[in-house]
């Protein structure tokens, strides 16, 4: 059995850090030896840290329960020095963020990051594992061009489009011209719960900043291909987005209408949806779900609350797929976890992809 990686979170205190801790707890691959968050929690006991905040359903697991906190920033070379690699949940201001990660990764860490700040970085792949495995490549070209030896930089993107983008991809072959989605984006996206934001109680917010630009954005690049030392962008689908804040704890939603350039019948789009092969299939990721996509048939499925944990909510859920008026017009709806699948989990099954494609390895 290859010996564990040892496994830095940085920004491990908040919403997405715990999330993390908690998924990394007894992962049989990586061994989380060091947390970091701000001054303002450094020195303090993990456990200590979090009280009165912690907000994944099970106990804050013992081993990292008396870890002390580190500086991300400060510490940075005791952090580095300690760890092959590390899970980026911080929230700092951009360009503060890029230069950190950067750091870390020119200290021989490979770094995956919950953070949009990489996500334009050209030399960074931007992963959803399942659809677009083959943009690790670019960490090739990123190594060689920055000098980084051991060090690598990757990124998930957006929690908000996790659910929508897989179905996208599924039906490829019907050729995709433009989508239109709606988001219905659970508080923890904004690293909040429903007890510390009493507005949000019988309310919806019809804003999210910057939101709707990565629903809308960031689905090119996933759905692009390696071109060198980039990522030559998807010209089609053209994707429209609204996103709404709605009183839910975890989970968004996303209801959506796709125009094909070929027609479609509803089995071809159940069938295609059934079928998809994973671009993960056959790598034994210890993340990844037993199935990504989940078709629902019943009306009134998939509900956040009651399906977003499918498969430990790493899988996709869809429904209500309907014709919109002929067969290249067709609506569905789709749920992911935004903390799970769309923060930790994602990242956490992006680093066991590279680490199943030679990227990381224990030192
Ligand atoms: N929430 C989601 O569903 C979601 C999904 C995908 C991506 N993301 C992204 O993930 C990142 C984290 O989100 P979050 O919701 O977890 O935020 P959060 O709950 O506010 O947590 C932020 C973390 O950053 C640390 N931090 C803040 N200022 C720092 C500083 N000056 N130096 C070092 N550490 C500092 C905090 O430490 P202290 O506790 O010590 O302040 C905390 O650990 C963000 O970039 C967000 O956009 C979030």
């Amino acid at each position: 059995m290859m010996a564990k990686i040892k496994t830095a979170v940085l920004g491990a205190t908040g919403t997405v850090g715990q999330r993390f801790v908690s998924l990394l707890a007894s992962h049989p691959w990586f061994e989380l030896v060091a947390v970091a968050a701000s001054p303002a929690s450094a020195g303090k006991r993990y456990a200590d840290a979090v009280r009165g905040r912690w907000t994944p359903a099970v106990e804050v697991p013992t081993p990292v329960a008396g870890l002390t906190l580190a500086r991300a920033l400060e510490d940075r070379g005791a952090v580095a020095a300690d760890v092959e690699l590390a899970f980026s949940a911080l929230d700092l201001d951009k360009e503060t963020t890029r230069a950190v990660e950067e750091e870390y990764a020119a200290s021989g860490v490979a770094v995956v990051s919950a953070n949009s700040a990489h996500r334009w970085t050209e030399d960074v792949p931007m992963i959803i594992p399942e659809i677009n495995a083959g943009h690790v490549a670019l960490v090739d070209g990123q190594r060689a061009r920055r000098r980084w030896g051991r060090g690598l930089l990757a990124v998930k993107p957006n929690c908000s489009l996790q659910s929508y983008v897989p179905v996208v991809k599924a039906w490829e072959r019907f050729a995709p011209q433009r989508v239109s989605v709606t988001t219905l984006q659970a508080v923890s996206g904004a690293g909040r719960t429903l007890d510390d934001w009493p507005e949000m109680r019988d309310n919806v917010i019809p804003y999210i900043p910057g939101e709707e630009e990565k629903s809308e954005r960031e689905p090119l690049k996933i759905l692009g291909a390696v071109n060198g030392r980039r990522i030559r962008l998807a010209q089609r689908p053209a994707f429209s987005a609204t996103c709404l804040r709605v009183p839910v704890s975890d989970g968004h939603l996303a209801a959506a209408s796709i125009e094909f350039e070929k027609p479609a019948t509803g089995d071809e789009l159940r069938a295609a949806l059934a079928d998809f092969r994973p671009a993960t299939a056959g790598l034994d990721l210890p993340s990844a779900p037993e199935r990504f996509l989940y078709l629902y048939g019943d009306d009134d499925r998939p509900q956040p609350r009651r399906d977003r944990d499918v498969d430990g909510g790493m899988a996709v859920a869809v429904g209500r797929l309907h014709e919109d008026g002929g067969p290249r017009r067709w609506k569905f709806v789709a749920l992911s976890h935004n903390t799970v699948r769309g923060a930790g989990g994602g990242a956490v099954l992006l680093a066991e992809l590279l680490v199943a494609k030679g990227y990381i390895s224990p030192a």
